[in-house]
């Protein structure tokens, strides 16, 4: 027997659109402010990472880490934002990635809830943006949870609202912290992205392009213990 998912958490950042490019993009310009490069690798680090932990990483990072006080650090963070929140103010639906749509659509009509499982304060600007708030059942983002991926509460919280058990869940994530905190839950992982940060996944594909509602049900549905 085919078991079918209750419900789907979708992280955003990353997955269902590119805001990530952003964030990385905002946070490469601060470090060079700060004479700190940040590049490719330890953005990957910085993946699902809330604002403050991500900037702190930053910091970690350099030869000689800067000391800065709690004002700093804060003024440093509401900076980055200020440049990502230019960068985001462009997006349209046009920005929802590749199969999104289509997968949501597919989702929905097999009567699976939808949640939105974010560490993006601005999700909600971000969802309105793409004209997807009304796809989903539930947006948790940072502002509802107290702890931040890889803990699990952002995948726990949303399982809760919807009133459905962890292991009746997917999650889809394309960051290391996120496919963890999905996990932990006791969920089952998608990963998007490539094996070396996501090799941790139940199910990997290197793009959204390729998430297929039949291979997902398929691998969750063994996952569970159905066919
Ligand atoms: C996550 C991103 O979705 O949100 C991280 O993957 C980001 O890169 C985090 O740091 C917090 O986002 P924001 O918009 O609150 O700074
Ligand atoms: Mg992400």
């Amino acid at each position: 027997m085919i078991l079918l998912p209750q419900a789907v958490i979708f992280d955003l950042d990353g997955v269902l659109t590119d805001t990530a490019e952003y964030h990385y993009l905002a946070w490469r310009e601060l470090g060079a402010e700060l004479g700190i490069e940040v590049d490719r690798g330890l953005n990957e680090q910085l993946k699902g990472v809330s604002r403050l932990e991500s900037l702190e990483r930053i910091i970690a990072s350099a030869a000689q880490p800067p000391i800065l006080t709690e004002a700093e650090l804060a003024a440093l963070a509401a900076r980055k934002n200020t440049r990502y929140t230019e960068l985001i103010a462009s997006v349209t639906p046009e920005d929802i990635l590749p199969g999104i749509a289509e997968l949501l659509a597919e989702l929905r009509a097999a009567g699976v809830k939808l949640a939105v499982g974010s560490a993006s304060r601005n999700a909600g600007f971000v969802l309105e943006r793409l004209e997807l708030t009304g796809a989903f059942d539930y947006v948790v983002d940072a502002g509802k949870v107290k702890h931040g991926k890889p803990h699990p509460e952002t995948f726990l919280n949303a399982a809760e609202y919807l009133k459905v058990s962890a292991s009746e869940c997917v999650g889809v994530e394309d960051s290391a912290a996120g496919v963890e905190a999905i996990q932990r839950a006791g969920m089952f992982a998608v990963g998007i992205g490539s094996p070396e940060t996501l090799g941790q996944a139940d199910v990997l594909v290197p793009s959204t392009g390729q998430l297929n509602m039949n291979e997902l049900v398929s691998a969750y549905s063994r996952w569970n213990g159905g066919n």
